[in-house]
């Protein structure tokens, strides 16, 4: 059964380790990481971007596919399927196709829009046991068509909006979707210890484009009360890679090498190591 993220998150908060969002392009993703999971006792988190929920067919495919996943492979660590950078249409419709979890990036507004927006959101969710992340400040790079400039957020504002009651809060902190550039100067710490003070203990803090981030810098930013971390392009990486290894070899032209069961099991072995490696340095094995 799919469950809200706000239980998951408040146990990581309090245990100061972090429940990772991996987000899920299609069947062999999200086998690969609910496997992974339960492998590990870990709680998890499936994003899934608008993009992303159009190429499955829309979100009541993804929700029947989690459920039958969940209790075709016997899953019973805790699972959320959450939308990642949801537009307020995007969130209704999330909403409406039983999702367990939102997010409303509401980073582009000014910030009484969305407080308003967010606000509305929370009412929703509230009603319906679901859990909602919002967004202040933005996150650099490109995900999926949606663009930010990378701005640091301002942790006034921060604290306009988690105090609306947020389940947790995305804060821009100089974190970027996407391969980090050679240059890139690393996370703001002083940016993240201000948001951190400013919006309390209980307040799970999110940190997007865990692609890339070194393991020193993901460890310091959970000491700060970052309680989830999204990755998404690192498993991509690895899957494109690991398919790539199987062909060049010429595997898929020997005996039924060209099975899909078989073409994509070295990609699919590729996402769940990377998963593993994930849960283990955000601390969530065995804390489901
Ligand atoms: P990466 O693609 O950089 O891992 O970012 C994932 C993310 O933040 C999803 O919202």
């Amino acid at each position: 059964m799919l469950v809200s993220a706000k239980e998951m998150l408040q146990k990581a908060r309090e245990g100061h380790y972090a429940v990772g969002q991996f987000n899920i392009n299609n069947l062999e993703w999200t086998k690969a990481i609910l496997l992974t999971a339960q492998e590990m006792n870990s709680p998890v988190i499936l994003g899934v971007s608008e993009g992303a929920g159009k190429y499955m067919g829309g979100y009541k495919t993804i929700v029947g596919m989690v459920n039958g996943l969940i209790e075709g492979l016997g899953i019973t660590v805790p699972v959320a399927t959450h939308l990642d950078h949801g537009s307020y249409e995007g969130a209704k419709a999330c909403i409406e196709a039983g999702f367990s979890s939102i997010m409303f990036d509401g980073s582009h507004y000014s910030i009484e829009e969305n407080i308003a927006k967010t606000s509305e959101l929370i009412e929703t969710c509230n009603k319906l046991g679901l859990s909602l992340e919002a967004e202040v400040g933005s996150i650099g790079g490109e995900e999926d068509g949606v663009v930010g400039m990378g701005e640091c957020a301002d942790p006034a504002e921060c604290k306009m909006i988690a105090d609306l009651g947020v389940t947790m809060l995305a804060a821009g902190i100089g974190n970027i979707h996407g391969k980090y550039p050679a240059n890139w100067p690393g996370l703001r710490f002083d940016v993240l210890e201000k948001i951190s003070e400013a919006v309390g203990d209980k307040m799970p803090l999110v940190l997007h484009g865990g692609t890339g981030i070194p393991d020193e810098q993901v460890k310091k930013a959970i000491s700060l009360g970052v309680s989830k971390i999204n990755v998404n392009t690192e498993c991509q990486l690895v899957f494109a890679e690991a398919t790539r290894k199987y062909i060049e070899e010429g595997k898929d032209l020997s005996g039924k090498g060209f099975d899909p069961r078989k073409l994509l099991a070295p990609g699919v072995a590729a996402i769940q190591a990377k998963v593993r490696e994930k849960i283990e340095l955000f601390g969530s094995a065995g804390k489901a």
